[in-house]
């Protein structure tokens, strides 16, 4: 981070010198840490649209360009070339891990699939018919209960136990919070098995049957995991940091991640995409959706359609488009109406006036609900899904920022439009 620049602000007959930030990649920051203290005023930034919240060496998205490099590597690479746990050790630790690091890593998370055995009565808590994000955000939140022995953020020993056990428990939980909400027994994780195959084993065997896990399959899902393992400071990873910087424990942050990624604006999005698509049904009804997207007056949106930061190709929906392809081709699945519909709706938006002047382009979301419901998944399952894969992005950005000595609490400020300063009138005076 090279400083030299300076910005000049004119306030009140003063002028301040803001200095300048310059990053690795990426606009230049323009640094107001000391603006309040020297000028006394706030900036205001709702939705955090021009506002850099923190520093972090993770990962790194150029919009304009349709960019995204974990540590420094393309996405296109690691979702070609690597696999989930290895990501997972790259966004952990910073680099590839050797062919030793690997082998003891995967050890490590293969050693703490299972959860605890009382976890199960917790489960059984829960409204049978409860949607799967819901029972996660509390059996996430409850693990601050069940492993104790972790959630002494101060001790680094403690914060990697925690998250090691995160990496390898969520997927557990997602699975028990499907296999749940089924009314079917909880299937135990299998150690010999990867991450991929060992969580499609968890949510799709049942104890009356023998189940083998399609290789092709476990490579599509894997690599689903790796498209959704981190994007630097979205809401929900900022939602983990904000919860993280009160000193709260790693598992109540991380229920805090998922609690903010069920919001359809973000992670939800899969979720309410694959509804949409089947609702148009045909393409012959398509233009009528694209006219009330438009609609000023309509509330409804394309989903999987815009992003804050994308404003090109998301470079996850170009990958996830062929695995579209790709997985539905192996599960025999010909004439998909909902890709299809899905093929021609990104076909009319991207040379619609309208989308394409406000740069609007498929996102993650747009294909990744037709594999997975190609791969036997409700929609429900969708969301779980991606909370389990960022955990690891959560768990990062959580450790940078704990590690981190210029570390604060996270508090913004506001621009109060209230009411100005009243007394109070006795009930029968009113
Ligand atoms: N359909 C129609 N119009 C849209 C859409 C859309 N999907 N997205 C944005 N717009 C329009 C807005 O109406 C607005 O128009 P205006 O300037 O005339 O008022 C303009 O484009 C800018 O939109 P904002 O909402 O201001 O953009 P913002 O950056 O706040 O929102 C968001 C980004 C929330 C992703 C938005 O594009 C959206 O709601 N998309 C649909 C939901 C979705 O797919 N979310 C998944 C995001 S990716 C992820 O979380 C993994």
């Amino acid at each position: 981070m090279a400083e030299g620049n300076t910005a000049r602000l004119h306030h009140a007959g003063k002028d301040y010198d803001l200095a300048v930030l310059s990053p690795t990649a990426g606009p230049d920051v323009v640094d107001i840490r000391k603006l309040y203290s020297e000028a006394g005023v706030f900036t205001y930034d709702p939705g955090f649209t021009s506002t850099a919240s923190c520093d972090s060496t993770i990962t790194y998205i150029d919009g304009d360009k349709g960019e995204l490099w974990y540590r420094g590597y393309p996405i296109e690479q690691l979702a070609a070339q690597s696999h989930y746990l290895e990501v997972c050790y790259l966004l952990l630790y910073g680099e590839l891990p050797t062919p030793d690091q690997l082998v003891d890593f995967e050890t490590r998370i293969t050693r703490h699939t299972m959860v605890h055995e009382q976890m199960h009565y917790f489960f059984r808590g829960f409204r049978r018919d409860s949607h799967p994000m819901a029972t996660m955000v509390g059996v996430v939140g409850a693990m601050s209960a069940f492993y104790h022995d972790s959630i002494d953020i101060n001790d680094p020993v403690q914060r990697e136990i925690a998250s090691i056990r995160l990496i390898a428990k969520v997927p557990t939980i997602a699975a028990m919070a499907y296999k749940y909400s089924l009314g079917q027994p909880f299937v135990y994780p299998r150690n010999e098995l990867d991450y991929a195959s060992n969580f499609l084993h968890m949510c799709f065997s049942v104890p009356a049957e023998p189940y083998n896990v399609d290789p092709a399959l476990a490579r599509a899902m894997d690599r689903i995991f790796t498209l959704h393992a981190d994007h630097e400071q979205n809401a929900s990873t900022s939602t983990v940091r904000l919860a993280g910087s009160s000193g709260a424990n790693p598992f109540a942050c991380i229920a805090a991640g998922i609690a903010c990624l069920w919001g359809p604006a973000h992670g939800g999005a899969n979720q309410a995409c694959l509804e949409m698509l089947r609702q148009i049904g045909s393409v012959d009804r398509i233009p009528e959706f694209i006219a009330r997207a438009k609609d000023k007056n309509d509330p409804f949106r394309l989903m999987g359609f815009g992003h804050r930061v994308y404003k090109n190709f998301d470079p996850r929906a170009k990958v996830m488009k062929e695995s579209a392809d790709e997985v539905l081709d192996l599960m025999g699945v010909h004439n998909n109406p909902t890709l299809q519909v899905a093929k021609e709706l990104e076909k009319i938006a991207r040379e619609d006036e309208y989308f394409v002047s406000k740069k609007l382009y498929p996102n993650v979301d747009f294909y990744s609900g037709i594999i997975l419901e190609a791969m036997g998944f409700p929609t429900s399952m969708f969301t779980p899904i991606f909370a389990l894969s960022r955990t690891v992005g959560w768990i990062s950005q959580w450790k940078e920022m704990i590690a981190d000595p210029q570390n604060k609490i996270g508090r913004p400020r506001q621009l109060y439009i209230g009411a100005p300063r009243r007394d109070y009138k006795p009930l029968d005076a009113r």
